[in-house]
């Protein structure tokens, strides 16, 4: 397996892709590529090393809602054996196919499909994975619970399951997180009325970073080292507005629930307010 290092590629034909009627977040991943450079990608298989912990040479993964590939290709590159990833989003599936191309990955290693996590007869088509990775997609799927326990299914006996799922941490980000599936609702039906709340969303943002003394250019510049998938702070605001339907859950209600279905839960990264919950369960 060769992975070229080279950055020269020429991804234009794909700039033809239209814009769909409700949120894609290609323009997000247009964007992505046009800014990712090799310490991005050597920060997100620090991440997924340091979380993950076990060794990945080898293993076979699936990426359920690969968005970009940024972390399809952080498997490849660790030396997964084989990597499915899997996208609703025909934008999504060629960033990632872009990726693929970049690198000079074969095929046979990385396989990249369009599904959703929804089709059940795609789901059950499939194989059983060592790690079955989805992260910040089973909350955007309008009925969470039964989509977190189809995707328990593909994970291997003795296999890891990595999720990342918006947070509720206590009463008052209850009442936040409603709040803002209202938002996101308006936001991803309306594509005029989306600058506008770009706009007052980010205004709030600069200004709650003023009164707690922060300096927003600052803040802004390093946002991407910051940030956990490194993305720059205005993709993540678009990500965050069209990121719709949203769902979300404490790390409590998360480990119960998966306890019950037989797995053990190994590590946690828990979110400050209401940005995502990290998980990573072994299935008995
Ligand atoms: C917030 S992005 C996360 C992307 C990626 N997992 C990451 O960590 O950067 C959510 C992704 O889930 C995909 N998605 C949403 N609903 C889906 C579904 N039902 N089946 C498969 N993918 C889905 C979206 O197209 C999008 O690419």
């Amino acid at each position: 397996m060769t992975h070229s290092r080279s950055s020269q590629f020429n991804n234009a034909e794909l700039y033809e892709n239209s814009y769909k009627e409700n949120f894609s977040f290609w323009e997000n991943w247009k964007l992505f590529l046009e800014t990712l450079d090799e310490s991005k990608v050597a920060k997100a298989q620090e991440h997924l090393q340091n979380f993950i912990k076990n060794d990945i040479t080898g293993k076979t993964v699936i990426d359920f809602g690969s968005g970009s590939g940024l972390m399809s290709l952080c498997f490849v590159l660790l030396w997964a054996k084989k990597v499915l990833s899997v996208d609703i989003d025909d934008n999504s599936i060629e960033c990632a196919k872009i990726l693929r191309k970049k690198y000079e990955i074969s095929e046979d290693i990385w396989e990249i499909q369009k599904g959703s996590i929804l089709d059940e007869e795609f789901v059950s088509s499939l194989w059983k994975f060592d790690i079955v990775y989805s992260w910040g997609v089973i909350h955007h799927t309008g009925n969470m619970w039964k989509w977190l326990a189809n995707i328990s299914k593909l994970v291997d006996v003795g296999g890891l399951l990595y999720i990342a799922i918006y947070n509720k941490s206590n009463i008052l980000i209850e009442w936040t997180s409603g709040f803002w599936e209202k938002i996101k609702r308006i936001y991803a039906k309306n594509r005029l009325i989306r600058p506008l709340f770009k706009l007052i969303y980010t205004s709030y943002y600069i200004l709650g970073l003023l009164t707690n003394g922060i300096n927003p250019i600052r803040y802004i510049r390093e946002y991407k080292s910051e940030s956990m998938r490194w993305m720059d702070f205005f993709r993540d605001i678009e990500d965050w507005l069209g990121g719709h339907p949203y769902e979300y859950a404490s790390v409590e209600e998360l480990e119960k629930f998966y306890t019950d279905l037989w797995y053990a839960m190994t590590n946690t990264f828990r979110a400050r307010s209401i940005g995502c919950n990290e998980l990573l369960f072994v299935k008995k």
